[in-house]
């Protein structure tokens, strides 16, 4: 594998990440492209697409883009062909940050590959458990949105476009997709680093309504 390929990407997504919003940062990032080598090591598949889907796979993400999801893709692609990648790695790479998303569920994955589904895997993981909850509350203050509503039931059908515009309070993000996630990872280690994770969020919201409650 062409190391100085992974660390330049390294320095360009840095370099593209500075000042971002904390749940997306550099550090996001990182700690995918760590998840993604872990459950590579159980799994066959190109260690070097892998590496270089994960440290790419946010790198202009459309919800700070007015929706646009085709900058991602671009921007990485034009990366690629500046190191003069592989053709072959190039469209593998941009293949895996357009089907990445889980998108509030109605998205259609137009493409599949042992590369993709660990790259989703180690993006799932980073946002269930401890980080998963710090992230989404981080998000849910950068939209001003309330901690809680009693009031406002979670709601699993909404669209894309709805769900990025809705009020929803950050509670009730982990009824409407943080909890779905551990059964839909894709991998055996996805599985169960997803599974301890559930687990302690979970726990964390067992907690957090009993104190709603005034409970304790
Ligand atoms: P990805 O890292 O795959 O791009 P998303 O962009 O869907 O994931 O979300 C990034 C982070 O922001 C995740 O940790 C997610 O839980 C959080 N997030 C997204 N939408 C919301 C929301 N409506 N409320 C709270 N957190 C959210
Ligand atoms: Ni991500």
């Amino acid at each position: 594998m062409d190391q100085s390929l992974i660390q330049n990407t390294v320095h360009f997504v840095k370099s593209k990440l500075e000042g971002a919003e904390a749940g997306h940062d550099w550090f996001h990032m990182e700690r995918v492209w760590k998840n993604a080598r872990l459950i590579c090591e159980s799994e066959n598949a190109n260690l070097e697409i892998v590496e270089l889907g994960a440290l790419l796979h946010d790198v202009a993400d459309s919800k700070f883009h007015d929706g646009d999801e085709t900058v991602g893709p671009k921007v990485a692609r034009e990366f690629l062909e500046s190191q003069n990648a592989n053709p072959e790695t190039i469209n593998h790479v941009v293949a895996i940050i357009e089907n990445i998303s889980f998108k509030g569920g109605n998205f259609q994955k137009t493409f599949s590959s042992k590369e993709l589904d660990i790259v989703q895997d180690a993006d799932r993981l980073d946002a269930i458990g401890a980080i998963g909850i710090a992230r989404a509350f981080n998000y849910g203050g950068f939209k001003n949105r309330a901690l809680f509503d009693p009031a406002i039931e979670p709601n699993l059908s909404m669209t894309k476009d709805e769900y990025k515009n809705s009020k929803s309070p950050t509670l009730n993000h982990f009824y409407e997709k943080l909890l779905l996630l551990k059964d839909r990872m894709n991998t055996e280690t996805g599985k169960r680093v997803a599974a301890q994770r559930h687990e302690f969020m979970q726990q964390f919201l067992d907690q957090f309504h009993a104190e709603w409650n005034g409970e304790k």
